[in-house]
């Protein structure tokens, strides 16, 4: 497919003008960064993990009818998505103490909490995502009350979704962050999960070993990201095609 205009560049994806208006190819980079790009690094393969592991979370959630803004996948790298505006907020949920609610709050990481908490961060690269208040969004008009709603209902869904699946397959879900976008529909408008959902934006824990699959792996120097990010998609069965020995196959 001939690729639209370049619309924006962030730390981990492309985002490229869409074939018809309305949509947008979204390219997922090898590039790593942590600590607001304090840390990074190119590490081959992540792109194509993170392509097909957001895929793969994203239709099951358009499948139990959570709102997504996922179209299809188009290649190795690039998944066509719904345009919408992003609503400028990072929404976490927690179920287990760990990275900076251990730090801010003095629990140990892996501890479990009494119910999920839902955290807003404001999207500023200058300002590094600082933590915020509903009082702040409703205050700055960064969303409104019903926003707030769907918002932390989504939140919720999408955790209840990902901590099953996750459980599926061995793997603890300590936390998680996700975007959340306006779709307009003539005069209506509506919001859906956006950007990605894949081990950058999530903490995984197997739950046997404690053994961490995600991009703590990166941040902290654990080993091998890729190794991590493989072994998630394995578990779930969606090991991208080309990427580890073929199967045998059976000469008549
Ligand atoms: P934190 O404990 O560092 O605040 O991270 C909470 C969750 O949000 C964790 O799953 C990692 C994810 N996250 C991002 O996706 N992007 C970010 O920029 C940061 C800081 C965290």
């Amino acid at each position: 497919m001939a690729r639209g205009k370049k619309i924006y560049e962030g730390k981990a994806k492309i985002l490229f003008e869409g074939p018809e208006p309305g949509t947008i190819v979204q390219y997922f980079k090898d590039d790593a960064t942590a600590f607001n790009a304090e840390k990074k690094d190119v590490i081959d393969g992540k792109g194509v993990l993170n392509n097909r592991l957001s895929e793969y979370f994203m239709v099951g959630l358009n499948q139990i009818g959570v709102p997504t803004h996922f179209l299809k996948r188009l290649n190795m790298r690039e998944q066509l998505v719904r345009s919408c505006e992003i609503i400028p907020l990072e929404v976490i949920v927690r179920n287990f103490a760990a990275g900076s609610m251990s730090k801010r709050l003095g629990i140990e990481e892996g501890t479990q909490l009494p119910r999920p908490i839902v955290e807003y961060c404001y999207k500023d690269d200058a300002l590094g995502d600082p933590l915020v208040t509903e009082e702040h969004i409703a205050a700055f008009g960064w969303a409104t009350q019903q926003d707030m709603d769907d918002i932390l209902g989504l939140a919720l869904r999408v955790n209840d979704y990902l901590s099953g699946v996750m459980y599926g397959v061995g793997i603890k879900l300590i936390d998680f962050k996700i975007e959340i976008g306006r779709v307009y529909e003539g005069d209506f408008q509506r919001l859906v999960v956006a950007d990605e959902i894949s081990p950058d934006s999530c903490r995984l824990w197997d739950i046997e070993t404690g053994q961490k699959l995600d991009k703590d792996v990166f941040r902290r120097d654990l080993g091998s990201l890729t190794d991590a990010y493989a072994e998630v998609a394995r578990r779930l069965g969606v090991m991208p095609k080309n990427s580890g020995p073929s199967k045998p196959t059976l000469v008549n």
